[in-house]
């Protein structure tokens, strides 16, 4: 029996992540839809999380940017291995507020602030010198000052609908826990059968 608040779950594990030899255990796969159906998953990090939600940072013209304004519906996984969870959880997706962002990138290092603006995320680029040269650019352009955050890059709030935490067991009979949320606010929970 788990308890009954899956973000307290969500914390204890993602704490004992935190202390294990994890090397990233804020990495996640994020998986979005496109307006046709199809399908995509890749890694972002978590930035944070609390009772909002879970919150990931990047371009909002990529490719993901593009899937989320079109279905703002999204999945998120982690699998923690040396612990044997995994937890995945789907809601529907927010940006975050300009001040939330800028807080964020003001904290990112100046390198990572120039590749912000350097990068056209997912976009298709001649050669890797376009990609150097943009950045030499924008070095130029800020040097001296204060790298604001672009237009284009953010953060996107996961606002939790469901949660499954599973946990390894032996031989296959793993532990599942789903929790559903309910129009009240509070938590329904079911076992799945692994
Ligand atoms: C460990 C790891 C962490 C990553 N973290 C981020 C991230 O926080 N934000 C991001 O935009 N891309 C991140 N990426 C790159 C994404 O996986 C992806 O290549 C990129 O966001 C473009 O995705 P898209 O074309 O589907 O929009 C990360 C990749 C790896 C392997």
């Amino acid at each position: 029996m788990f308890e009954s608040d899956p973000l307290k779950i969500f914390k204890n594990w993602y704490d004992q992540a935190k202390e294990s030899e994890i090397d990233k255990p804020n990495a996640m796969t994020l998986a979005t839809v496109d307006n046709h159906g199809e399908a995509y998953a890749r890694i972002v990090l978590l930035s944070s999380f609390d009772i909002n939600g879970f919150v990931f940072h990047t371009n909002y013209l990529s490719h993901k940017g593009v899937q989320l304004a079109e279905n703002p519906s999204a999945c998120l996984l982690f699998w923690w291995d040396c612990l044997g969870y995994q937890v995945r959880i789907n809601g529907e997706i927010s940006k975050t507020t300009a001040a939330e962002s800028d807080a964020y990138f003001n904290k990112r290092s100046r390198g990572s602030q120039i590749g912000a603006w350097a990068s056209e995320q997912s976009h298709v680029i001649k050669s890797r010198q376009v990609l150097d040269d943009r950045a030499a650019e924008f070095e130029i352009k800020f040097s001296g000052k204060v790298v604001p955050r672009p237009a284009h890059w953010g953060g996107y709030r996961l606002s939790p609908t469901s949660i499954e935490f599973w946990v390894n067991q032996e031989n296959r009979l793993h532990e599942r826990a789903l929790f559903t949320r309910l129009e009240s606010g509070s938590w329904q929970q079911d076992i799945l059968a692994p």
